[in-house]
């Protein structure tokens, strides 16, 4: 496997312009989902790429930061929102004390790694006892439907699979997960789940003849 955390600085400057067209089919559901206080909250966005999403979080009334692992999405979150305070960092080892925030957001970016449950340790870690944790990710359906044709597909041996974006705009890699990994004692150890909903999104659903299945997925949990 590679090192995929770095893929974005590729394309940044057209994902930005994508990601801006993605209200409807992703950013309604995920912030529907959101039903808690955010008034006065310490709130991190993990893996905030260029921060878009933060408009809404202060809109709602807290306090955010971000933290990406591509250099270059962090220098447009710090163009565009000065008042922010974003930082370049791996969401497996993310730069910031233990019991920090509130609230732990992260959209379309746990699937990128191959070990969710480091992530799922550092998310707890991260937040005070009764803090919030939603995070948006690919649904395993797709990353199983799109494993490459020529061998045969397997649910539960992690491969890297390509997804073709925005009517192929551009190519994102992400290893292969399973339930299993989402819904191990590696989540439940540190959360209560609160909230799950699958979705299916029409913009990605863009290679011909493509199969009805379920993009991604959302989970909100209280860390115990
Ligand atoms: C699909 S983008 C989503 C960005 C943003 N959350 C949004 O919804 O617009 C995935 C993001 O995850 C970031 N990323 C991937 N692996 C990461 C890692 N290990 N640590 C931190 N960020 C990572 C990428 O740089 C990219 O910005």
């Amino acid at each position: 496997m590679t090192n995929l955390s770095k893929q974005y600085n590729n394309f940044s400057e057209s994902f930005s312009h994508y990601v801006s067209s993605t209200d409807d089919v992703i950013r309604k559901p995920f912030y529907q989902s959101l039903s808690f206080d955010f008034k006065g909250k310490k709130l991190l966005d993990m893996a905030c790429g260029d921060g878009q999403d933060i408009s809404e979080y202060e809109k709602r009334g807290a306090q955010c930061f971000g933290v990406d692992a591509s250099e270059n999405l962090i220098a447009e979150a710090k163009r565009n929102r000065p008042n922010i305070d974003f930082k370049v960092g791996d969401m497996r080892t993310l730069p910031y004390q233990d019991n920090s925030f509130d609230v732990v957001l992260s959209k379309y970016a746990l699937g990128t790694v191959e070990d969710i449950g480091a992530v799922f340790s550092e998310a707890s870690r991260v937040l005070k006892s009764g803090g919030m944790f939603a995070y948006l990710t690919t649904h395993p359906m797709r990353l199983f439907m799109e494993q490459p044709g020529d061998v045969k597909k397997d649910y539960f041996t992690q491969k890297d699979v390509d997804m073709v974006l925005f009517g192929g705009a551009f190519t994102i890699t992400e290893p292969s997960h399973t339930f299993n990994e989402f819904l191990s004692p590696k989540y439940f150890n540190h959360f209560d789940m609160v909230y799950f909903s699958e979705h299916h999104d029409p913009q990605s659903a863009d290679l011909p003849g493509r199969d009805i299945y379920p993009d991604f997925f959302i989970v909100v949990g209280k860390k115990k």
